[in-house]
């Protein structure tokens, strides 16, 4: 099959793309700064400006999954925009260019009132997804790991503290997934009729509170012996400063992301295993 993906060079995007082209798929790469070397045929387009008909012309099936974690406000790069705008442009070029499947990269902990400004855009974005193509596949993953992500990054800079800050009680249980098992669930949906008009949620094998994940995170790259000591910080007293260093560049969370900390992330869901049997556990890769 000819498969469009945007948001192709992203952290998930690369791994979809491998997965795909290990399916033997042919695949129309979509970012604003495809990378040589990148598997699958490159384009450069912008989904909130671009014609994105030439990308999808032909294709067999989209997987739409451009998304944020972090808004850049004084660029106009906001969730509103990213999340529902673009998401909105995808079903208009994917009717216009008659592709007959598509599957679109939610999040779990999507809900009309996620608590975050993240949820709710993505929430606002599934229910386009759905208002215009009711037989789209929607995923909506926990936490990834793998390949060097950004949140587990951050953790294992702060396992580096002799005393570890946490920012909240570290009690949110989260079902972190790795990424290339997200990847390959995707690939597999594909050609999939079964996954056509629903919507799976994908959580890993493990559930983790953040405490046990700073823990674990301590152990497997550290070599530090769990469990490691915290001072926790109310989440309420936090947000004054982190709205303050959100806007400096490398600083390590928004008050969006202080918000999801304490919002619980799991999933029951394990219909996905039909297409990846064994997920992987967490493990040194982060
Ligand atoms: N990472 C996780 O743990 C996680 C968990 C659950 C759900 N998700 C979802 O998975 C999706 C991918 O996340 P990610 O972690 O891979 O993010 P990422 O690494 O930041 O990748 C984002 C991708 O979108 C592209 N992009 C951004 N703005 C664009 C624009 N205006 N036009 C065209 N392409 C644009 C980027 O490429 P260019 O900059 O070159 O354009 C990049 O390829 C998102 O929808 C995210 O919400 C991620």
């Amino acid at each position: 099959m000819r498969v469009a993906v945007t948001g192709a060079s992203g952290y998930v995007g690369r791994a979809v793309v491998e997965a795909l082209v290990a399916l033997g798929h042919e695949v129309v790469a979509v970012s604003r700064h495809p990378r040589l070397g990148d598997p699958g045929h490159g384009l450069g387009l912008d989904v909130l400006s671009d014609d994105l008909r030439p990308a999808f012309a032909g294709a067999d099936a989209v997987i739409h999954l451009v998304g944020i974690i972090r808004e850049r406000t004084d660029v106009g790069v906001t969730f509103e925009r990213l999340h529902v705008d673009a998401t909105r442009r995808v079903l208009d070029a994917v009717r216009q260019s008659n592709v007959p499947r598509l599957l679109h990269m939610s999040a779990l902990g999507t809900s009309p009132r996620g608590g975050s400004a993240y949820f709710e855009t993505k929430w606002r974005a599934e229910e386009a997804v759905r208002a215009a193509w009711p037989k789209a596949t929607i995923v909506r993953p926990s936490l990834m790991f793998g390949g060097g992500a950004d949140f587990f990054r951050t953790l294992v800079g702060l396992a580096h503290n002799p005393v570890v800050p946490v920012p909240g009680d570290g009690r949110t249980p989260f079902d972190p997934v790795a990424r290339t098992d997200v990847a390959r669930a995707l690939a597999a949906m594909v050609s999939d009729e079964e996954a056509s008009g629903e919507t799976f949620e994908i959580g890993g094998p493990e559930r983790f509170t953040l405490n046990q994940l700073i823990d674990r995170v301590g152990q497997a790259v550290l070599g530090r012996r769990p469990p490691l000591p915290k001072i926790h910080m109310p989440l309420r007293a936090l947000r004054p400063l982190v709205a303050l260093g959100e806007h400096v560049p490398g600083f390590p969370l928004t008050k969006d992301q202080l918000q999801m900390l304490g919002i619980p992330n799991t999933t029951d869901d394990t219909r996905w295993h039909r297409w990846v049997p064994e997920p992987r556990h967490l493990d040194r890769d982060l």
